[in-house]
């Protein structure tokens, strides 16, 4: 799935076309705020009472306008619905935005991939600003909030660059930011989700090379060698503790987080997870104590007894903040965060600037981008048996679209029921993108009762999907047609295709950053005046995040480094007709050269045949149509075998069909080609 940063004029364009299929289902399907009395679809949310109760709030603190994030304390991607504060406040439920209250007025801001979506659930309380940016909302706010007036936010819902970007514009017009870090939002929020009750898990061995001792140790190494002198590096990313504990929980949908913070010290760990932050619930502290079992208070070392560098005390989650307050006040500490996942509240407090070390990431989020040996192994078993699912889901698509019964929504359960048979299968990495002609050119679509389309041999299918599994994370993109697709169709797939090979064929210097390849992934469309409006692919993880910073295309991506698993994925979007996008998962590999040293290329794990039908290979050059045969017969030998293995003889015929090589005189190898039939065509592939 891909990640969210949108060229504008695509942005424009999705958001045109979302509203004319979105009105196709139920005519009205946005509010009137100008009609008398006020339209109001079903699906807007009565936002009257909470309103007043936070607006009872502010004056109460003499706050006149209080700023709502729709993120968490660790700045998350995806959230837990315990942190859906902006979603309680305003009705709007979409993944971006920010809300504003004064006592006169309400404002959420939000990009154009949701307006839509925000006119259909919010009511009447609220306005919509149309233009997201920070710069927007500051000058809303200097319009709203006299000189001397205070503005209220919460720190631990700000990163350090939103704070500064707020204050920066605020801060010269005599507004002033009050940091409240008791939310006002959950004062008010009576029936609030819990946390999960369940219990941490621990990472099975078959999985781990690296036990969490080795992995401190390496991080107190990069520190000794950090030419700053950090003491101790604060983790506030909730992968980022997961990972270095080799741990696991169920705190966020889709992600196997739990809330968490990490302070590492040179000589000492504490780690203050698991309760919730609000002082309200601080009886809880004990029930989240709880969730370490007995198992994993000897996996962590967590005793009264244990000596040295590597017992882990557990201070409990709302402990943070003082514990590092009394850290900082120490003489000659220095402490390292990652500025891109640490909020203004941890950052305020260490002070002075000498007792701070930043960079974008911490030295676990670096470290954990580049995964060990045993980690590429299971993550290519992930794919290997997510593949699987994905070819079950396409054979039983092709047998059954033609009756006229499956929908949008009947395909995904399918490909989530698949997925869950697999071994090791967590349930899916994210909500599964099934979308069927106009639907999947829309941004972020995930069918529901109102907007499902029933298949149909004529229209063109998108499915973006994906599986966590205790060993890895997996996501994919394919996009078929069951009936005969239309030239511009062909076309169309076939440069995002070429762009999917061009990244991931070509050869590059060890370092080299994803931004100076990305343009690989759209040359072929360029060259119709085609394009795609979203990022070409993004990181991932062992049984963690879909999208796993910091590896990727964009700009904020660190290099390529061998062992890296990144996404491929290009697209074409036609609004209101179809959607294209083709994604794999690659881990980056040493490349042969035949002089210098130190090259890199991808490898792709995905292993599940492209759409035949839609491939016109005479845009294809040769070296294209040869590395696709190798692919295919790659994903033959691996991918063959293993449904054999699982009894599905159907697909294992269907996987033949569909992966018979381009090229006349390749070899036509049955599902077990001879290692010597590979290594032939991987030299094939090399000589050019
Ligand atoms: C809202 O209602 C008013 C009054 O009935 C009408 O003039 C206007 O066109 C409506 N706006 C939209 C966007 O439907
Ligand atoms: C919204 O809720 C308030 C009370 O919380 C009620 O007075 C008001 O009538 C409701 N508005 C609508 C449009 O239902
Ligand atoms: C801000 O306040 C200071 C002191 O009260 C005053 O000198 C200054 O002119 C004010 N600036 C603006 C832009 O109002
Ligand atoms: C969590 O662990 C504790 C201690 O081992 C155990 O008593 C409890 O049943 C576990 N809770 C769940 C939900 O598994
Ligand atoms: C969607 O429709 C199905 C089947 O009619 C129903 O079981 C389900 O509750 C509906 N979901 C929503 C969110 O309305």
């Amino acid at each position: 799935m891909f990640r969210s940063w949108w060229l504008l004029s695509a942005a424009l364009v999705l958001a045109g076309s979302s509203m004319g299929v979105l009105r196709e289902g139920n005519g009205r399907s946005g509010r009137n705020c100008t009609a008398h009395p006020p339209y109001l679809p079903p699906t807007a949310v009565n936002t009257t009472a909470q309103l007043v109760a936070l607006r009872r709030e502010m004056t109460a603190r003499d706050i006149h306008a209080y700023i709502i994030p729709g993120t968490d304390a660790h700045l998350s991607e995806y959230i837990a619905p315990r942190d859906a504060r902006r979603a309680w406040m305003t009705g709007f439920t979409g993944s971006a935005g920010t809300a504003v209250v004064t006592q006169t007025r309400a404002v959420l801001w939000t990009d154009s991939r949701y307006w839509e979506q925000a006119e259909r659930q919010m009511d009447c309380n609220w306005e919509l600003d149309r233009d997201s940016s920070i710069n927007s909302i500051t000058k809303w706010l200097i319009q709203e909030v006299l000189t001397g007036q205070q503005i209220g936010f919460d720190p631990f819902l700000f990163s350090i660059d939103t704070f500064q970007a707020f204050d920066a514009k605020l801060a010269p017009a005599n507004r002033t930011l009050k940091s409240l870090a008791n939310n006002l939002v959950d004062k008010l929020w009576v029936d609030r989700p819990q946390i999960r009750p369940d219990n941490l898990t621990c990472l099975p061995d078959s999985v781990v090379e690296r036990t969490w001792q080795q992995k401190v140790e390496e991080i107190r190494q990069q520190m000794r060698d950090n030419p700053y002198k950090p003491t101790a590096v604060l983790l506030s990313a909730l992968d980022e503790t997961a990972w270095l504990f080799n741990l696991r929980g169920n705190d966020i949908p889709y992600n196997p987080f739990f809330y968490s913070y990490t302070l590492l010290t040179l000589d000492k760990i504490w780690q203050p997870p698991l309760t919730p932050r609000l002082r309200l619930l601080l009886l809880r502290l004990f029930v989240h104590n709880q969730r370490v079992p007995e198992e994993l208070r000897a996996h962590l070392s967590v005793s009264p007894t244990c000596e040295g560098p590597l017992c882990v005390q557990l201070p409990g989650y709302e402990e943070v903040l003082p514990h590092l307050r009394a850290y900082v006040a120490q003489p000659g500490v220095r402490v390292w965060i990652g500025t891109e996942y640490t909020t203004q509240a941890l950052y305020a407090i260490i002070t002075p600037q000498e007792k701070l070390l930043t960079s974008n990431y911490s030295p676990v989020l670096i470290s954990k981008a580049v995964k060990d040996e045993k980690e590429q192994t299971v993550l290519r078993d992930a794919h290997i048996r997510d593949a699987v699912a994905v070819v079950q889901l396409l054979h039983w698509l092709e047998k059954n679209v033609p009756g006229g019964q499956e929908t949008e929504l009947t395909a995904a359960r399918f490909v989530e029921k698949c997925r869950s048979n697999q071994k090791f299968n967590k349930g899916s990495s994210f909500e599964t993108i099934s979308a069927s002609g106009p639907n999947a050119a829309l941004a972020h679509y995930s069918p529901t009762n109102e907007t499902c389309r029933t298949l149909r041999v004529e229209e063109m299918y998108l499915v973006d999907s994906g599986g966590q599994y205790l060993d890895g994370t997996t996501d994919i993109t394919r996009t078929v047609h069951w009936g005969t697709p239309t030239d511009f169709q062909r076309e169309a797939y076939t440069r995002v295709l070429m762009g999917n090979i061009e990244i991931s064929r070509t050869i590059f210097p060890a370092g080299t950053r994803g931004i100076n390849i990305e343009m690989l992934g759209r040359r072929a469309l360029w060259e119709l005046g085609l394009n795609y409006g979203h990022g070409t692919g993004h990181g991932v993880g062992n049984y963690f995040g879909v999208h796993e910073w910091p590896v990727g295309f964009q700009s904020n991506n660190i290099p390529f480094q061998e062992g890296m698993f990144t996404s491929i994925e290009p697209g074409y979007y036609k609004e209101n007709d179809f959607g294209i996008r083709i994604e794999d998962v690659a881990v980056v590999v040493p490349a042969k050269t035949k002089f210098g040293h130190g090259y890199l290329t991808f490898d792709t794990v995905t292993l599940v045949p492209y759409d035949r039908k839609l491939i016109k290979t005479s845009l294809l050059s040769p070296e294209q149509l040869l590395y696709l045969d190798a692919y295919y017969l790659k994903i033959r030998s691996i991918l063959g075998p293993e449904l054999k293995t699982q009894k599905l003889h159907d697909e294992c015929d269907w996987l033949m069909r569909n992966t018979e090589p381009f090229l006349s005189g390749a070899t036509a190898a049955g599902p077990n080609p001879t290692a010597t039939t590979l290594v032939v065509m991987v030299g094939l592939l090399l000589a050019l």
